[in-house]
């Protein structure tokens, strides 16, 4: 199984973030992926919250340390690992996992296929 691409590596500035628009295993979803190093964490851009995009500035879905994960709307944190709510209105749960993998400069979504 191969996946769909979700983008290049190098699409998501290392320590950042950016959004897509991306097939997933639920058909084509709104995407917030966040990049350590060669690592890519990704989710649909929902909040748990009001289910309203959590990105303001479109691709900027961080706090300014860039730690977590960070709505715009009313200021939810999440874990960038695995998308825990860790503060804010919707504390307590979670973002939803689209999963990716990385080969060869070029992230996949897993299981769309
Ligand atoms: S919509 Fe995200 S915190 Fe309210």
């Amino acid at each position: 199984m191969t996946g769909a691409v979700l983008c290049a590596l190098d699409d998501v500035p290392d320590g950042g973030s950016q959004g897509f628009v991306a097939e997933t295993a639920e058909g084509r979803r709104a995407v917030l992926a966040v990049r350590k190093g060669q690592s890519v964490f990704a989710y649909v851009n929902s909040c748990p919250h009001i289910g309203a995009p959590l990105d303001f500035k479109p691709g900027q879905f961080l706090n300014l340390e860039k730690t977590l994960i960070q709505c715009a709307n009313h200021g939810a944190l999440f874990r960038i690992e695995d998308g825990h709510c860790i503060s804010g209105p919707c504390a307590g749960k979670d973002l939803q996992v689209v999963p990716v993998e990385v080969r060869d400069g070029t992230v996949y979504v897993t299981g769309s296929d």
